[in-house]
Parts: structure tokens; C-alpha cells; sequence
């Protein structure tokens, strides 16, 4: 058996997951990255020839998949050291365009997919006595964004999922931390689904879409490299413990702290400002 710890990356074949892999391998730890796609896997196969990262195929929305994929790094490793729950993406929608499916497969991925990897590694953590668990949330998990609402409902799901989590898990040494970045440059807009009527001409909200679309165009602009993000999870990685929560950038924190010292009402009123829309008519 080899004694370098052993990471779990999901949706790993792009963005934030690829670099933290190839990160968290360049560090000398056994990492396993997983894709669903294999024809998106090229990367991870080329990067394999060179650092501990093993490829390995898992749809966090399928069971079946999950259990095999973690069986398979069991067999090989006898253990799971750190898992990092990064698959998601977002579903871009005003809720009236959203239909109970589009909701529904954003839970199935951000939240149940989360869940599902995590009890599939969460027994042998306990008999090891020991194991990290790194959530990837969201500034959207603690501050909700209208035309975003699906998305942030997920990530504030994964805040309080983290919350309860990390006292579950104490008594067996697992420690438990949520990773709350904002706009960070990947692919995650481009990747984004639209809601069933988002772009119906029916739709109310088009005009409001329009505003938001320019909005989201504007942030990522001012994105945060990756590596910014990468170098927040190394660290969790080696802080024993990990906090309760890690923000990545200079306006996260700027929005947390805000989000938490202002009455609702007076927000409410920043965000009025924001998406002048948003709010009642004269
Ligand atoms: N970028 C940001 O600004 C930002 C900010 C806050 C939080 N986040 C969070 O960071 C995480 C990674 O996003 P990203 O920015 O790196 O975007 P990304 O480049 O689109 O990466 C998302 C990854 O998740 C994978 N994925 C999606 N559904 C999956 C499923 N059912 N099973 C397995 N893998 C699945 C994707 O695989 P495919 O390539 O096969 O689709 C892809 O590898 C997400 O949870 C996102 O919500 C991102």
C-alpha cells in the first residue's frame, strides 16, 4: 500500500476540478479524478503519464456509477483520505421559467450528487478513523441572486448540508468543510443549462433575462484566475482541522460579512440598486 494520502476530485475533466487535481497530484498525493465523459477525459489520461492521477468514469447521478467508482479506489488503496465534491453546474432561469424538472436536475447533481458520493466514502472514512470531506459551494449558497435561484438553492442546500455534516462525522476524525468561491474563470457559463421557458417568447421575465445575462457577462469578466481557488483547497487540505467555511476572494468576503451584518431589509434595498427591476413599481 502506498503511504501518499489518497484524493476523490468529482467533475474533474474541467475548471475548477481539473486544476485542483492536477494540483493536488503535482503535491505528491494519490489523486483520483473523475470524468463522466470519456470523451472529455484527454486531458486527465495525458496528465496520468506524468503524476499520481488516475482517470476514473463517474456520473455523480447515478449510484451505480458512484459505488463502482469508489470500489475501485478501495481495491486499490484500501483507503479514501480526502474527498473534494466539485461536479455541478449551474441552471440559469427566473423561477416562473423554470419547470420541475430543470429544478430537479439541479438538485440531482449539485445536492443529491454530492450526497451520494459522500455516503459512498463516509463508511470507510469512519473504519479508517479519519477522512476530509470539501464541499464546493458558492457565494450563491449564502446570498441568492434573482434569474440564479434554482443554482442558489443548491448551494445554500450544500452550506447547511456541510454544517450538520461536519458535527455528524466528528466522532469518527472526519472533518467536514465547504469551499465558497465566487466568480472564478472556467467554463461553468458557457456550461450553463437554461431553464425549459427561459427563452420562450412568452416569457415575462425576457427583458430581465437580458439584464441578467449582461450582469453574469460583466462579473466574469473580473473573474478570479483558478489558481486562486486551487490555493485555498491546498490549504484546507493540510489544515487540521478545517474551518467551517473557506472564502476565496477579496468581494467573497466583502458579501458574506455584508450579507450577515444587514438587516434583509436593507440588502434587499443594495440589490435594488443592482437590478433597479427587482423592484416594486412606483
Ligand atoms: N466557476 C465559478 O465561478 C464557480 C463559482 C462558485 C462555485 N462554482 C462551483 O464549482 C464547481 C465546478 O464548476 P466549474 O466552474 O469548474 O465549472 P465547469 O468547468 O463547468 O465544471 C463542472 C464539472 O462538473 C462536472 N459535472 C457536471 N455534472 C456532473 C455529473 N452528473 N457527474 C459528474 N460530473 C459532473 C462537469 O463534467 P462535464 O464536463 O461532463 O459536464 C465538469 O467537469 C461547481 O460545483 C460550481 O457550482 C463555480
Amino acid at each position: 500500500m502506498n503511504s501518499r494520502p489518497v484524493v476523490l476530485v468529482t467533475g474533474a475533466n474541467s475548471g475548477i476540478g481539473l486544476a485542483c487535481a492536477e494540483a493536488i497530484a503535482r503535491k505528491g498525493y494519490r489523486v483520483y479524478a473523475t470524468y463522466r465523459n470519456p470523451r472529455k477525459a484527454g486531458h486527465l489520461w495525458r496528465l496520468s503519464r506524468s503524476l499520481p492521477l488516475f482517470p476514473l468514469l463517474m456520473d455523480v447521478n447515478r449510484t451505480p456509477s458512484v459505488q463502482k467508482a469508489v470500489s475501485q479506489i478501495l481495491k486499490k488503496e484500501k483507503r479514501v483520505d480526502a474527498l473534494i465534491n466539485n461536479a455541478g453546474f449551474v441552471m440559469a432561469g427566473f423561477w416562473e421559467d423554470l419547470s420541475d424538472k430543470d429544478v430537479r436536475d439541479q438538485f440531482e447533481t449539485n445536492v443529491f450528487g454530492l450526497l451520494r458520493v459522500s455516503r459512498a466514502v463516509l463508511p470507510f472514512m469512519r473504519k479508517q478513523g479519519s477522512g476530509k470531506i470539501l464541499n464546493i459551494g458558492s457565494v450563491a449558497g449564502f446570498a441568492a441572486l434573482p434569474g440564479l435561484g434554482a443554482y442558489s438553492a443548491t448551494k445554500f442546500a450544500v452550506n447547511s448540508i456541510t454544517e450538520a455534516l461536519r458535527m455528524e462525522t466528528r466522532p469518527w476524525g472526519i472533518d467536514v468543510t465547504e469551499i465558497n468561491p465566487g466568480e472564478i474563470q472556467t467554463s461553468v457559463v458557457q456550461n450553463a443549462r437554461l431553464g425549459e421557458r427561459v427563452k420562450s417568447p412568452q416569457s415575462p421575465y425576457t427583458p430581465f433575462t437580458k439584464y441578467f445575462e449582461n450582469f453574469s457577462k460583466e462579473r466574469f469578466e473580473k473573474a478570479a484566475p483558478v489558481e486562486k481557488l486551487v490555493g485555498v483547497v491546498l490549504k484546507a487540505l493540510e489544515d487540521r482541522p478545517m474551518k467551517r467555511r473557506y472564502l476565496v476572494k477579496l468581494d467573497d468576503y466583502f458579501t458574506y460579512y455584508l450579507r450577515w451584518l444587514l438587516p434583509d431589509a436593507l440588502w434587499e434595498w443594495g440589490l435594488g440598486i443592482m437590478f433597479p427591476w427587482s423592484r416594486f413599481p412606483r
